[in-house]
């Protein structure tokens, strides 16, 4: 594995060599974020600029955007925690399931722990208006050690489409179609990140959990960028709007370029694991939104999963909590 990653990252390396550094400043943690739970595990530097979240035997912890944002761009560099990480999962993502219980939307990084010596692996999610039981999960390996170094993970919501960034290369788009209906995420939502066990299905289908010798767990988060309208989600007056940085709808990120494209569809090639558009044991017709591409389809032999790199094969049709009590999210429907 180890070995074909650094093939890989060679050859990304030359195919990712365009540059398309985003135009985006970055936001003090005090300035728009807050403590969602774990207080104690959240350590913030003194310039207010990283922070961490640790797991440990006690709690794992998260913090939340103070504002909800009416489509936005949301963007932070985060560095893993190395070694034994199994059962771990570290969530960066955008909802509002604290406000609307049955009808919430969700855009969703998870990344899931490893045992020693395997890779992290990441999960994008998809939700809209509560469509939980219809997840849009796509799973993929990364091109670098994720927990090595800081990598920029971002996603972009427009209404007219939704882009999931590593670094500067985008690694899913899903373009707005009018047959998704409320399945594409239309209310204000907040950003969240998160550290929580999830030993039950994080790692081989919760064969491998949490192992607190190893405790604790450090994830760390830097260059937080937050751009777009913030409105108050229930009235959305217009007086409460306030608006940071670029129109994301106009905004350099907001468009992939024929390199984007070509960088994407690279990415995709080698680094997809799962996808629910050709899992037809869930979903046979796949949903409205899925380009279905003939080379991708065979390799994935209508099971949705490429078993070559490894990764699961059990089902969790269950949905579980990620922070007991705050919220519930789906994104292991298939998992
Ligand atoms: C970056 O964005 C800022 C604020 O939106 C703008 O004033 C500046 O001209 C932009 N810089 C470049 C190089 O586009
Ligand atoms: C969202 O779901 C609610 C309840 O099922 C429904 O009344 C509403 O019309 C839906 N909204 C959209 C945008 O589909
Ligand atoms: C944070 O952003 C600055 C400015 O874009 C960049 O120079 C720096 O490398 C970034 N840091 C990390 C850890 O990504
Ligand atoms: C952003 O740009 C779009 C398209 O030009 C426009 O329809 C929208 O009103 C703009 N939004 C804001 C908040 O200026």
């Amino acid at each position: 594995m180890a070995v074909v990653l650094m093939v890989f990252s060679i050859l990304l390396s030359f195919l990712f060599s365009f540059s398309l550094a985003f135009n985006v400043s970055s936001l003090s943690f005090d300035h728009a974020y807050s403590p969602l739970f774990g207080d104690g595990n959240l350590v913030r530097s003194p310039d207010g600029k990283t922070v961490r979240l640790l797991l440990d035997r006690y709690t794992g912890s998260g913090f939340i955007s103070s504002d909800y944002y009416d489509h936005g761009f949301f963007s932070a560099s985060i560095k893993l925690p190395s070694d034994y990480t199994a059962g771990i999962v570290v969530a960066f993502y955008t909802s509002n399931g604290d406000l609307f219980e049955k009808t919430h939307d969700e855009l969703d990084f998870e990344f899931l722990g490893n045992v020693k010596g395997k890779p992290w692996r990441v999960q994008t999610n998809v939700y809209g208006n509560g469509s939980t039981s219809r997840g849009r999960e796509e799973r993929y390996l990364m091109w670098f050690n994720p927990a090595r170094e800081f990598h920029q993970y971002s996603i972009l919501w427009t209404p007219n489409n939704i882009i999931f960034y590593i670094d500067d290369i985008p690694i899913r788009e899903v373009a707005r179609s009018d047959a998704m209906e409320g399945d594409y995420p239309s209310k204000p939502m907040s950003l969240y990140a998160t550290i929580w066990d999830a030993s039950s299905w994080a790692t081989s289908g919760g064969r491998y959990k949490v192992n607190y010798k190893h405790a604790p767990f450090v994830s760390e988060f830097t260059n937080l960028t937050l751009e777009g309208c913030s409105v108050d989600p229930i009235q959305q007056l217009p007086s409460a709007t306030k608006c940071l940085g670029a129109n994301v709808t106009n905004a350099d990120y907001a468009a992939i370029t024929s390199e984007g494209r070509l960088a994407m569809q690279k990415f995709r090639e080698r680094y997809m694991t799962y996808s629910y558009c050709y899992d037809l044991r869930r979903y046979p017709v796949p949903p409205p939104e899925c380009v279905i591409i003939p080379s991708e389809k065979q390799r994935f032999k209508d099971s949705g999963r490429r078993l070559k790199f490894g990764g699961s094969n059990r089902r969790h049709p269950k949905r579980r909590s990620r922070v007991q009590g705050v919220r519930n999210s789906g994104g292991q429907a298939a998992m």
